[in-house]
């Protein structure tokens, strides 16, 4: 076990070693375990930390807000648009100032080839822990959520468990890349097998599909990418199926449009799940276009987690802000 993560960011999935991430999962299993004994558990009394948002949150912010306040501490709720950034706050003035005022800086900001290089401008200039609440190339926490629950539902031994990570069909809006990305960087260092699945326009930054690859062979996983859903579904223990934006192959939203109006047959149903194994999971991180992205007989039916995925987003938090902010 690693016990000192004290005063470090977490940016990108590999911020944080296979040991370091064993580490907060353990402390997340005990944190679950004392809420659900009522047991008081305040590891960052009087620490406050920033919720500093450009894009909008429910379960999020509702799981960090609720996090620090059960850790005995607070988290302050900042809206990028009521602050002084549009005229002029810069990356290095919140990294300096806010670093001052607060305890850690969370930050979700998931505008293209914009997010992450502001995550990693502030980092550079806080004095204290920066923590990715979603950016356009990364997703930490809602994976290391994942991470727990697919250990909770499959056992802590997960090789040769096949992972589908699927693109699925969606109409309310372009959705980040970031989820499918960090999926795929972080499960081959558990030992699962990962199928990405996606039509052809939907491919991930190469510089992450050749991270994958890497890790995949390190960690003696296998890591294939298909182009049709029925065949990534067949047999798998873990369907992860999920609408991303076409953001690598096109940066026109109307093309984009298009194209995505071509696959509104990737759709996650029951005949779809039934080429899974019988006891597969069906996850997605939420929020769902019902009915379209997937169907309702399949994310409230007997094989979807997503409840227990919004949850452990609460545990695994208050295990990373413990280990980091305390
Ligand atoms: N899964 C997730 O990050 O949900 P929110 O966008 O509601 O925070």
């Amino acid at each position: 076990m690693k016990t000192f993560l004290h005063g470090r960011d977490l940016i990108g999935d590999l911020d944080f070693s296979k040991e370091e991430v064993e580490t907060v999962l353990d402390v997340a299993f005990n944190l679950k375990r004392k809420r659900a004994l009522n047991e008081p558990h305040p590891y960052l009394r009087d620490k406050v930390l920033a919720m500093l948002f450009f894009f909008s949150s429910t379960r999020t912010r509702g799981s960090f807000e609720a996090g620090m306040a059960q850790l005995g501490g607070h988290a302050a709720f900042i809206e990028s648009r009521t602050t002084q950034i549009s005229h002029g706050d810069t990356a290095k003035e919140i990294g300096e100032i806010f670093g001052r005022y607060f305890d850690g800086i969370a930050i979700r900001h998931c505008d293209w080839d914009v997010g992450n290089a502001y995550l990693n401008y502030v980092a550079s200039s806080s004095r204290v822990p920066v923590l990715n609440m979603q950016c356009e190339i990364f997703h930490p926490f809602q994976c290391l959520a994942d991470l727990m629950t697919i250990i909770e539902k499959k056992g802590r031994d997960l090789r040769g468990k096949k992972m589908v990570v699927s693109w699925a069909y969606a109409e309310s809006y372009s959705k980040p890349i970031s989820v499918p990305q960090s999926l795929i960087l972080q499960m081959p260092r558990f030992g699962l097998d990962v199928v990405l699945a996606h039509p052809p326009e939907f491919n991930l930054m190469p510089d992450i599909m050749d991270q994958a690859q890497s890790l995949a062979k390190k960690h003696k996983t296998s890591f294939e990418i298909v182009h049709d859903m029925d065949k990534a579904f067949k047999d798998a223990d873990i369907i992860y199926a999920k609408s991303w934006g076409p953001l690598v192959h096109t940066a026109d939203p109307k093309e984009g449009e298009n194209i995505t109006k071509q696959y509104s047959d990737w759709i996650t149903d029951e005949r779809r799940m039934k080429l899974a194994k019988e006891d597969a999971i069906y996850m997605h991180p939420l929020p769902a276009d019902r009915n379209i992205e997937v169907m309702d007989a399949v994310i409230d039916g007997q094989q979807s987690v997503v409840y227990d995925e919004a949850e452990n987003r609460l545990h695994v938090q208050k295990a990373v802000m413990s280990l980091t902010m305390g």
